[in-house]
């Protein structure tokens, strides 16, 4: 179930029923503490939370614990940052639970790019700028850069481009999207816990931002966007 970017505000009436009724919540790191308290006092509340390199539970062993409170009979709800769908491994979590054969419902909720664009008051698919947008991940399941990203898509200057998961690769992301043809005068903007009261916009070019990103350190999780609807974001 999607827990939003942040600001309990975001989340959707389901989700907030959801969690108000959950026996257990098995939350991700990226889940805020706002939303968390929405959860009623008896509730069984455990961080499963990936944490890049840092110890942390691994996708088999999240799956396992789902199962075994299902199982048990109870109400379970599985909450994670922003989509559950977007950048977030629903899609490996629904497919142990149909083999386990438990029901699932998946809730959605505000992917981090969209409450980015409405705090810029930015639309990414402006028509007098891009005819797409496009979702991508800096990290492989290693943490390196995708070796199979699509170069052409990402140099597109007609392209609107959410970098999910942005800060080790992007120095060299960048890099090659300008040596393929992107100017390096393109917007881009990095943002980081958006919604969240320690919120940083970060407004930049595609030339620049590796390097305003390492010198003013705006804090994570971080999205960085880039396109030339971000030409007129209004920080
Ligand atoms: C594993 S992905 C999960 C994405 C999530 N499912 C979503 O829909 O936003 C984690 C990445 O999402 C982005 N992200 C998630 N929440 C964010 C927030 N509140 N502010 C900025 N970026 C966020 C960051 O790029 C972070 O590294």
């Amino acid at each position: 179930m999607g827990a939003g970017p942040g600001d309990p505000n975001l989340l959707t009436i389901a989700a907030l029923r959801a969690i108000e009724s959950a026996d257990v919540i098995l939350f991700d790191e990226l889940v805020s503490q706002d939303v968390l308290a929405l959860a009623n006092a008896s509730a069984n509340r455990v961080n499963v939370g990936k944490r890049g390199y840092k110890p942390s539970c691994k996708q088999a062993e999240i799956n396992k614990e789902i199962i075994r409170w299902a199982s048990d009979g109870l109400n379970v709800v599985r909450l994670k940052g922003g989509d559950p769908l977007i950048f977030g491994r629903g899609g490996e979590e629904i497919e142990a639970c149909a083999d386990a054969g438990i029901e699932v419902t998946i809730i959605p909720g505000v992917t981090s790019a969209q409450a980015a664009a409405a705090r810029l008051s930015v639309s990414l698919t402006h028509r007098d700028h891009a005819r797409r947008v496009q979702f991508i991940t800096g990290h492989d399941r290693h943490g390196r850069m995708p070796a199979d990203l699509n170069w052409g898509a990402i140099a597109d200057p007609g392209a609107t481009t959410v970098i999910y998961m942005p800060q080790r690769t992007l120095r060299e992301l960048t890099a090659k999207a300008m040596e393929l043809g992107l100017p390096s005068d393109t917007p881009a903007v990095a943002i980081a816990n958006v919604t969240r009261p320690n919120e940083h916009v970060l407004m930049s070019t595609v030339g620049d931002i590796a390097n305003d990103i390492e010198s003013s350190s705006p804090g994570s999780p971080l999205l960085v966007m880039i396109g030339l609807v971000f030409g007129k974001a209004r920080t």
